[in-house]
């Protein structure tokens, strides 16, 4: 039978047996305010096996009975990017709650039907970040947006990891792979967060995998009032992810990490003045974005507004159009592209 109580943890359901889906589960496991209850598979053998190895209480044999399972209040989507849409609005059409991966989608087109699918059906859809559920990304937004530094001259951005295996979902150009719809979500939507407006236009270089989608790509972003950012991603680095904040009154420099741990803290270190700068280290508790992100989606669902920190609807369809014209720049060599 149904449980119909709307007042206890959110019922969450996971569409795929992702990898992050691991992640996931072990992070929101500590938390009152979600309950992973079931785990859908194209193959049901698989699905047992994840629900068995994660003491999920369900597995599902396909993605449409977990849309129809009553139980499940939301559904968390990690499925490969290029299936974000198609998931989200039918498990939205379905009446369920959905907490979608980055990116939102593949095109801005997608993005705004997927949010006008969330207002038809009454139902709230949020974008997975963890990083935005972090409370050193508040504060790093915080004092940009403050002027307590001054206006932001130049913001770069970065991330990048090694992607070895040919069969990973990241380098099939049919399931929405390339180094920016992946690690470049980061840098970019960071940047949006920081200059708090639409850039004016893009211009991006790339190199190419022979699967045909981007390798290493790095974007120019050009925004109102003289601004000027750099967006940097690539498969084929060590681990590396920074960002620096230079303002006409300072400079913050952050990792913005997804995750904080003792081994990784999270640091942003505020330099203030010019020559003779002070330089200030703010230190973060440990914290996991996956709890963060999930605990935040849960208020959200159960009627507070204000308890989703993470990256609002507008500012997920602008993400998603800076993404679509960066790599339409790099498919034509740099050519400018106007927002
Ligand atoms: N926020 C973060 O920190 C973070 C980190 C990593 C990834 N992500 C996002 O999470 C999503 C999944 O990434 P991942 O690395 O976990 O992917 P993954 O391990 O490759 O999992 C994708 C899942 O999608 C399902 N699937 C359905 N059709 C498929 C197809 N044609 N080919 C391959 N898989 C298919 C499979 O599940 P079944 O076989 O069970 O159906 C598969 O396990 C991506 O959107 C990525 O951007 C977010």
């Amino acid at each position: 039978m149904a449980d119909t109580d709307n007042t206890g943890p959110l019922r969450i359901g996971i569409l795929s047996t992702a990898n992050i889906g691991r992640h996931f589960i072990a992070g929101v496991k500590p938390s009152d305010k979600v309950k992973v209850v079931a785990v859908a598979s194209r193959d049901l053998a698989s699905a047992q096996a994840f629900a068995d190895r994660h003491a999920i209480p369900r597995a599902l044999g396909s993605y449409d009975a977990l849309l129809a399972d009553p139980e499940v209040e939301a559904i968390y989507n990690p499925l490969p990017n290029s299936m974000h849409a198609e998931w989200t609005i039918r498990a939205l059409e379905a009446g369920k709650h959905v907490l979608c991966e980055k990116p939102i989608a593949v095109t801005a087109a997608d993005a705004r039907a997927m949010f006008a699918a969330a207002h038809s059906a009454g139902r709230c859809l949020v974008e997975a970040f963890p990083y935005r559920a972090q409370p050193q990304t508040h504060a790093v937004a915080e004092l940009v947006h403050s002027g307590e530094i001054g206006l932001p001259k130049i913001i770069q951005a970065a991330f990048g990891f090694p992607v070895a295996n040919p069969s990973n979902i990241r380098l099939d150009p049919g399931l929405g792979g390339g180094a920016l719809l992946d690690a470049g979500t980061y840098p970019v939507s960071l940047i949006r967060l920081l200059a708090g407006v639409k850039p004016i236009r893009v211009s991006a270089m790339a190199t190419w995998t022979e699967s045909g989608v981007d390798a290493t790509l790095i974007a120019n972003i050009e925004f109102p009032g003289g601004l000027l950012a750099q967006a940097a991603c690539s498969f084929g680095t060590g681990v590396y992810r920074r960002a620096t904040i230079a303002c006409e009154g300072g400079v913050v420099m952050t990792e913005y990490l997804n995750h904080l741990t003792a081994a990784a803290p999270g640091v942003v270190d505020i330099s203030r003045g010019g020559w003779d700068a002070t330089n200030e280290t703010r230190r973060f508790e440990p914290l996991d974005g996956f709890r963060a992100e999930a605990d935040s989606f849960a208020d959200l669902v159960r009627g507070d507004p204000a308890g989703w920190t993470g990256i609002g609807e507008a500012e997920s369809i602008e993400v998603m159009e800076m993404l679509e014209a960066i790599i339409a720049s790099a498919a034509a060599h740099g050519a400018p592209v106007e927002l």
